[in-house]
């Protein structure tokens, strides 16, 4: 198990553009182990490369410590309804703030094998999956949050 430093919010590396995944390799393997124990180490539900310094369109998701998802060059195909809601993020640790997001999406990535899957999340799932997309355009919920950031009561939910 290692863990990697999350960047926080004003580190130049969470508004650059990630470049997409060509190919499979043992660094990049050693990388998604590393961004789960990362993630699960910060109570966290989701984590972007980026965020942990590395610009490749990786993202992993466990939206309840059971359903581990890792998704290599993903993108959302289909957005539908809307949700809105508490959003933090595990490089705005301690805040929280009211997001829209769309309540179902439909994506495609590739597994760590490179293989191509599709994925269907509503509620939170769609909420991570859009979060998480976003980071690799160095988009952050900051940056649309409906009113002030709040402190976060512990246990909540951290992308
Ligand atoms: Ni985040």
């Amino acid at each position: 198990m290692a863990l990697r430093n999350i960047r926080e919010l004003g580190d130049d590396v969470l508004r650059k553009t990630s470049r997409e995944v060509k190919e499979m390799t043992p660094k990049i393997q050693e990388l998604i182990e590393d961004m789960f124990d990362t993630m699960y180490e910060a109570d966290g539900v989701g984590l972007a490369a980026p965020q942990v310094g590395i610009l490749k369109r990786i993202v992993v998701i466990d939206v309840d410590d059971e359903h581990p998802l890792v998704m290599i060059n993903p993108e959302i195909l289909e957005r539908k309804g809307s949700q809105t809601g508490y959003e933090g993020c595990l490089s705005v640790p301690g805040k929280s703030g009211i997001v829209t997001r769309p309540n179902y999406v439909k994506a495609r990535a590739l597994d760590e094998n490179m293989k191509t899957f599709i994925v269907e999340g509503e509620e939170l799932l769609a909420r991570a999956i859009c979060h998480e997309v976003d980071h690799l355009d160095g988009k952050m919920y900051v940056d649309f949050v409906e009113g002030d950031l709040v402190s976060t009561v512990s246990g909540e939910d951290e992308e």
